[in-house]
């Protein structure tokens, strides 16, 4: 399984310290946003990826990460999205370096208490298909700023809704995705959302109709830094208390 770090976009939502960085090389306690990360896929057991960033400040990551030997990364490759087009757009940039294999994907600004290699365990498992990550959540404010599933009575995912005015559920979707080779196919047939970007959203569901997808739900502190000004500072704090990716 190769591995996907997705560090690009605007980073409106927290201006004006994006006017000057990438939101990824922001610090969260002691460390770059983005070595966090990478650190979840390292310990996951994920040791080849892919970063996909653009922008002004893309040239910061190499500067950062370098090789990525000293991350623990065997090969490091990376990316460059010439203008924001949503995560599922970028994703499209890492097909020829997946060649066929299957890859986690994972949101730059998403940080995680637990290591996540039980997930990558069980996708490697699964015969096909996709597998996404969800949190509890019961904060319905914070629900309505994420992707939400919702979830039947066996406990299955019957369709995840992007951003809703009326979470059907209290488990929301974080920013780890597994997929099979069928996934560039499906992002190549993907029409953009309203706000104008390809939905990582719309990749899940078309599994979700396809009956393909499998989920994992994570305990513990999950996190993305990157929604708000007041949840990067959560964020913060946790890190700095705490420390994440810690294995059990
Ligand atoms: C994205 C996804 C959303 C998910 C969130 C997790 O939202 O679209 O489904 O819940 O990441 O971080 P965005 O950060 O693009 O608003």
């Amino acid at each position: 399984m190769k591995g996907v770090i997705l560090a690009g976009g605007t980073g409106s939502r927290l201006h004006p310290l994006t006017l000057i960085t990438n939101k990824h090389l922001l610090p969260l306690y002691d460390r770059p946003m983005i070595s966090y990360a990478i650190e979840a896929m390292v310990r996951a057991g994920v040791s080849e990826m892919m970063l996909v960033t653009g922008g002004t400040h893309a040239g910061e990551f190499l500067r950062l990460l370098g090789n990525g030997h000293e991350f623990g990364i065997d090969r490091l490759f990376y990316a460059y999205q010439e203008k924001p087009g949503g995560i599922a757009e970028a994703l499209s940039l890492a097909e020829r370096f997946i060649d066929g294999d299957r890859v986690m994907v994972m949101l730059g600004d998403n940080i995680f208490e637990w290591s996540l290699r039980a997930c990558v365990e069980a996708f490697a498992k699964q015969s096909k298909g996709a597998r996404v990550v969800l949190t509890h959540e019961a904060d319905r404010e914070h629900l309505r700023h994420l992707g939400v599933a919702h979830l039947n009575g066996a406990r299955r995912i019957q369709h995840i809704v992007e951003k809703p005015d009326e979470p059907p559920s209290e488990f929301a979707v974080t920013g780890v995705y597994f997929y099979d080779e069928t996934v560039w196919r499906v992002l190549s047939e993907l029409k953009p959302s309203g706000r104008g970007e390809l939905e990582i959203t719309d990749v899940n569901n078309w599994y979700l109709d396809h009956g393909l997808i499998e989920y994992d739900i994570v305990e513990g502190f999950w996190g993305d830094a990157g929604e708000s000004m007041q949840a990067y500072y959560q964020v913060q704090d946790f890190v700095r208390a705490n420390g994440v990716n810690r294995e059990r």
